[in-house]
């Protein structure tokens, strides 16, 4: 027994030495890969896919995660065929069925990012309903990017600083960094500490451009579909052993 309880508090030791990132991103890549390896049509990779998405949130918020960003379109994903992005709303609009049908989403606040303007008016209700019923959630808060560019948001966050100045709450002479980041979809939140990108591609295609100025990345071939928390456990104990500097010694 005494045995037992002293591996309990060593095991309990060892996940408080481990420091958990406040925020994660993760650029959910490599859906048509692993259905083409499979014989299959892409649709069936964005399928799986969406269910590995539940998955790692369910998994990030019961190891007590605050922020997960999740990349789930792109602004440039709308070049693809119409029946393949037809079938990625599709899914959209299933998850935000089934998250607003659901008694308990595990304490999960849920957020969209990107220009949601640009959805489906249905689509655009569900986002609102969504991010309404769990807007008092306490757990993780997970923000789903969709239709989302990072230049698109620096774009807008401009706009916001000229209207503002327009209207004269700012003065020119104000804008900085945090005015800047005051207006970005990620007000309020910590940049992300880590981001995550599997399927074997090493760029950031886009994403979190101005909240990733320090932050770490981690890669691996493994396609989205594949990815598991064992993924992501490896991942955050890789960023454990980074040393972050933020430009000093
Ligand atoms: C990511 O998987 C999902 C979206 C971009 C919507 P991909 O569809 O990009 O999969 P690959 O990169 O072609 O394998
Ligand atoms: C990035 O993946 C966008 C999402 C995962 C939503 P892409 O598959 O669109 O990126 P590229 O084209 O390989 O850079
Ligand atoms: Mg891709």
């Amino acid at each position: 027994m005494l045995f037992f309880d002293r591996k309990k508090i060593k095991g309990k030791e060892a996940e408080r030495e481990r420091k958990l990132p406040q925020h994660i991103g993760i650029i959910m890549d490599g859906n048509g890969r692993w259905a083409k390896k499979r014989g299959l049509p892409r649709t069936a990779g964005h399928s799986v896919g969406a269910s590995t998405f539940k998955n790692i949130a369910k998994y990030c918020n019961k190891i007590g995660l605050k922020y997960l960003t999740v990349y789930a379109f792109s602004t440039e994903n709308w070049k693809r065929p119409q029946e393949e992005v037809d079938a990625i709303m599709d899914l959209f609009r299933q998850y935000l069925k089934d998250s607003i049908s659901s008694l308990d989403n595990d304490n999960i606040k849920i957020r969209f990012i990107g220009d949601i303007s640009a959805l489906a008016d249905d689509l655009q209700k569900l986002i609102k309903e969504a991010e309404e019923d769990t807007a008092d959630a306490t757990g993780l808060t997970l923000n789903i990017a969709i239709n989302y560019g990072g230049r698109q948001e620096i774009v807008a966050a401009a706009k916001k600083l000229c209207e503002d100045i327009s209207k004269g709450i700012l003065d020119p002479s104000d804008i900085s960094e945090e005015e800047i980041s005051k207006r970005i979809y990620t007000a309020g939140q910590p940049d992300p500490d880590l981001i995550i990108r599997p399927s074997g591609e090493k760029r950031i295609s886009n994403f979190m451009l101005w909240q990733s100025a320090y932050t770490e990345f981690w890669y691996s071939d493994v396609l989205w579909p594949d990815f598991s928390p064992r993924h992501l456990e490896m991942a955050i104990d890789d960023y454990n052993k980074r040393i972050r500097r933020f430009g000093g010694i």
